[in-house]
């Protein structure tokens, strides 16, 4: 809008938070959504948070400054997508705005970021804080699965730009619960960390490094492939060819240490599609729970929903996942549909925005004239209170 400051975009998930200003393509920070704070400090009682007017206590440090404070012990204000502790909460914005993008909130419009089932208090809760202690002009709190799909134009054509279609955001802790329930995305770590910690490099770094050593070896080298037997096999008989090494520092003692990495480079993702490699628990895929949502949706829109299935996350960005993904989707839907006419489209749609899809689909939105009328105003909340929150002005309901 003229004259304004470009509004400010954060979207804090579970594992890290991405912060930035509106019209954008990458956010400018990325950072851990960990709070350090002193081990004395009293914090968690979110009752008094109504109280505790303004923020007082100076005393913490957040993101990856947050691991290396001496003295302090480090918290997670936020669990599988939702706010935990609203004190650490509050903290933790108040750096990310004034330490981080340097702003001054009564100068900025924000959008924030909710996951798909946020709560109406939740969201009261997230306008006290930026209105009262932050004293911004206008909010807007925007649901992370439709910022992740509007992110998805960025490479699609004009026609193809539509806002049917599903989101599968899996990120550090919550992938979209209506669609993935009980899975968490930790897993390819967890997996990974498991055949990391008990190689026989295990005493050669801290244990309290392996799931950090975990994560690297998961970024870096660990893929999506078309069938586990074949894999195997690809591995057997030319292991220089597929084994890795890792090479890291141990955190005590500095010096190197290095992991092999063989098999895991593909057994560890595959959960997605063997959940009970991990768990006996769970038996359903990834794609057959697509594919169960999409045919819980009414007739109408079940063949444009098979055609927009949009990524968006960190855990969706190992190579190949969606030619996978849309591979076992289709083979589940024309094995349903033998008899059927006409066949059905399946389209996974990997993006180039797909690993800060929120963040980007956030600072697209925050950029057009049009976020300024859907936006909460301080004026609207001085009058009526945090519950005009509760109310979308985008969908028009109240939730
Ligand atoms: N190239 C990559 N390959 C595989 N995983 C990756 C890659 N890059 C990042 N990740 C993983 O993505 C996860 C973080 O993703 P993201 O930032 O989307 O999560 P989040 O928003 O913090 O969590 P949530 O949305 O679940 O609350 C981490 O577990 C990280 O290890
Ligand atoms: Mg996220």
């Amino acid at each position: 809008m003229d004259g304004k400051l470009p509004a400010c975009v954060i979207d804090v998930g579970t594992g890290y938070t991405k912060l930035g200003f509106a019209a954008n393509k990458e956010p400018q920070f990325i950072i851990p959504s960990a709070i350090a704070i002193k081990e004395t400090a009293k914090v968690g009682d979110t009752t008094s948070r109504r109280l505790n007017k303004g923020v007082e206590d100076l005393d913490f440090y957040i993101g990856d400054e947050a691991f290396d404070a001496t003295g302090y012990a480090v918290k997670y204000p936020v669990r599988h997508g939702l706010v935990e502790d609203w004190d650490l909460m509050e903290k933790f914005l108040e750096q990310c705005i004034f330490k981080y993008l340097r702003a001054e909130p009564e100068d900025h419009y924000f959008l924030l970021t909710e996951p798909p089932l946020n709560t109406p208090e939740n969201r009261e809760y997230i306008a006290e804080i930026m209105f009262e202690s932050f004293n911004v002009p206008g909010l807007y709190i925007a649901v992370q699965a439709v910022l992740a799909l509007a992110a998805s134009w960025a490479s699609r054509s004009i026609e193809e730009r539509t806002l049917t279609g599903i989101v599968i955001d899996s990120g550090d802790g919550l992938c979209d619960r209506k669609l993935y329930k009980a899975y968490s995305n930790r897993w390819p770590q967890h997996n990974l960390f498991h055949s990391v910690s008990s190689t026989r490099e295990r005493d050669r770094h801290p244990p309290e490094q392996s799931l950090e050593t975990a994560k690297a070896i998961k970024e870096k080298y660990c893929y999506i492939c078309p069938d586990i037997a074949k894999e195997f096999a690809k591995y057997d008989t030319d292991p220089a060819k597929w084994m890795k090494k890792y090479e890291g520092v141990n955190s005590v003692t500095k010096h190197p240490f290095t992991v092999d990495v063989g098999y895991e480079r593909f057994l560890g993702p595959e959960i997605f599609f063997h959940p009970e490699f991990s768990n006996p628990d769970f038996t359903i895929p990834l794609s057959q729970i697509v594919d169960d949502v999409i045919q819980n949706c009414p007739i109408d829109v079940r063949r444009p929903l098979y055609d927009n299935i949009v990524l968006s996350g960190g855990s969706t960005m190992f190579k190949d996942f969606s030619r996978r993904l849309q591979r076992d989707i289709k083979r589940t839907v024309d094995a349903r549909l033998k008899l059927s006419p006409k066949p059905i489209d399946v389209q996974v749609v990997s993006h180039h925005m797909q690993r800060y899809a929120v963040w980007f689909g956030g600072s697209m939105l925050a950029s057009t004239p049009e976020f300024y009328t859907v936006c909460h105003t301080k004026e609207d909340y001085e009058e009526y209170g945090p519950s005009i929150c509760r109310h979308n002005p985008v969908f028009g309901t109240m939730t």
